[in-house]
C-alpha cells in the first residue's frame, strides 16, 4: 500500500540531500510512504501514482521523535519528594529506593499497564522510537520481568541493574556488584540490547561502573552511561574510553570531558527536563556543539527526576534554557536520538527510512519551542501506519 502525503507546508527531513541546511528543509513538499518505509520525497506535481492520498493543508511534517533515554517500568510515584524539592530540598540518588520498593511490590501486569500508558502518551506526543530501561527491580527476577515489560513497549531495551545499590546490599556493595555482573547479567543480557550504569555521587564509582560495562560488553550488549549528572565525575570519560554509544546527562563537564566527547563516537545526550524538575543548572549545550560534539535530547522519563513523556517540552527547554536554536533542538530530538541508539533507519525522512513521522498543526517546527506546553500533534504515522489522529479541524 502506498500513500502520498501532499500539502506539506514545511518538511523536515534531517537529510541535507533532500533540502536546505542540516535539517534538509523543504517547503510545499510531498512524501510517499510505501509499506513501512519512506519511498519518495519531492514536489507534489512530480509525485508517483499512489494508492491513497492525504492533503495536509500546509501543516508541518517532521520525523517522529527518537527518545533515547526513558525509565518507563516502575510503580508508584514520588510526588512528595518533588514537592519537598520545590520547597528547597536537593535531589539525591537515594530516592530511587522508594520506587524500587513500589516496583517490587507491583504485579507484572500492573507494571505492563503502567508502561503501556506512558508509551501511548509518548506516541500521542509524536515519539515513534523509545529506549526503555530496567533499573527499579534490582533483583534477578525483578530486573528480568522489568526487561520483559520494557521489550513489549520499547524499541530499544537497556539493562540498568546498576542504578543504585539496593537497601538489602547497603553493607555489601561488592556483593551487589558480583550479582549484577554475574547471575543478574546472565538472566538479563538475553532480554536487552544495551547495558547502562549510573556513574555518579550516591550511585557507582568509576571502577564499579567499568566492571558493569565490561561485563555487559562481554555478553554482547552495547554501552550507555548515566554520567556527570549530579557533579563532576569520571562517567563521561569512561563512556568515551569504552566506546559507549551515549553519555547521558553531561550536566557537569570539564574541558577534558568535552574534548573527549568531541573526538569520539559517543553522543552527548542531554536531558533538560531532569534539570527542570530538580531545579538544577542546565548542561552547557553550546559549549558541546562548539567543540563538535554530537547531541541528542531525550526525556529521561522517570518518577524521580523527570516525570514527563514530552519531547516537545524538552525541545522548548533546550531552546529557552540551553540556548539551542529550534533547528538544533529538533535535530537533537530526532536524528540525535537515532545516533545515540546507533539506528540509521529512524530520525530522518528520506527514501529507505522507516516511515515514522509527526504532523504538527503549525507552519513550521519552530512552533515546538515558540508554543511551549501546547499539544501541536495533528497526526502520527509509525512504520507507515497511522498511529495517532488525524485530529479534527
Ligand atoms: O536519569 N540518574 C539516574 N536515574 C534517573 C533518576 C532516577 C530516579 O530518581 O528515580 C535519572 O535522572
Ligand atoms: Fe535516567
Amino acid at each position: 500500500m502506498s500513500l502520498l502525503l501532499t500539502g506539506i507546508g514545511t518538511l523536515v527531513t534531517n537529510d541535507p540531500e533532500q533540502g536546505c541546511g542540516p535539517l534538509g528543509l523543504r517547503r510545499g513538499a510531498a512524501l510517499v510512504l510505501d509499506g513501512e518505509r519512506v519511498a519518495w520525497v519531492g514536489e507534489a506535481r512530480t509525485a508517483p501514482a499512489c494508492d491513497e492520498r492525504v492533503d495536509l493543508a500546509g501543516r508541518t511534517v517532521l520525523p517522529g521523535f527518537v527518545d533515547s533515554h526513558a525509565h518507563l517500568v516502575f510503580a508508584g510515584d514520588r510526588r512528595a519528594e518533588f514537592t519537598a524539592r520545590m520547597a528547597g530540598r536537593r535531589y539525591q540518588a537515594g530516592g530511587i529506593a522508594a520506587t524500587v520498593a513500589a516496583t517490587r511490590a507491583a504485579s507484572e501486569q500492573v507494571l505492563r499497564e503502567r508502561a503501556r500508558r506512558l508509551r501511548a502518551e509518548m506516541l500521542r506526543g509524536g515519539t515513534t522510537t523509545v529506549e526503555v530501561k530496567s533499573g527499579y527491580g534490582l533483583t534477578v527476577a525483578d530486573e528480568a520481568r522489568s526487561l520483559t515489560v520494557a521489550a513489549e513497549v520499547g524499541d530499544e531495551v537497556t539493562f540498568l541493574g546498576a542504578h543504585v545499590v539496593p537497601p538489602e546490599y547497603a553493607a555489601d556493595r561488592a556483593g551487589y556488584l558480583a550479582l549484577v555482573t554475574g547471575s543478574m547479567l546472565d538472566a538479563c543480557a538475553p532480554l536487552a540490547g544495551w547495558v547502562d550504569v549510573f556513574c555518579d555521587r550516591g550511585a557507582f564509582d568509576a571502577a564499579e561502573a567499568e566492571a558493569v560495562l565490561t561485563a555487559g560488553a562481554a555478553r554482547g550488549l552495547g554501552l550507555r552511561v548515566h554520567a556527570n549528572q549530579l557533579g563532576p565525575g569520571p562517567g563521561v570519560q569512561l563512556a568515551v574510553r569504552l566506546g559507549a554509544a551515549s553519555a547521558d546527562h553531561c550536566t557537569h563537564l570539564s574541558d577534558a570531558d568535552v574534548d573527549a566527547l568531541a573526538g569520539s563516537g559517543t553522543v552527548a545526550t542531554l536531558l533538560p527536563s531532569a534539570e527542570f524538575c530538580t531545579r538544577s543548572p542546565y548542561p552547557d549545550a553550546r559549549r558541546l556543539l562548539a567543540a563538535g560534539c554530537r547531541l541528542a535530547l531525550a526525556t529521561d522519563c522517570n518518577p524521580g527526576t523527570s516525570y514527563t513523556t514530552s519531547m516537545a517540552f524538552c525541545v522548548a527547554l533546550a531552546v529557552r534554557e540551553m540556548g539551542l536554536s529550534a533547528d538544533e533542538a529538533v535535530r537533537a530530538a530526532t536524528l540525535g536520538g537515532a545516533w545515540a541508539l546507533r539506528r540509521a533507519d529512524v530520525g530522518r525522512l528520506s527514501p529507505g527510512a522507516r516511515a515514522d513521522l509527526q504532523v504538527l498543526d503549525a507552519p513550521d517546527h519552530v512552533h515546538l519551542a515558540y508554543r511551549p506546553g501546547v499539544d501541536l500533534v495533528h497526526a502520527v504515522w509509525r512504520a507507515g501506519r497511522l498511529a495517532v489522529g488525524p485530529r479534527d479541524g
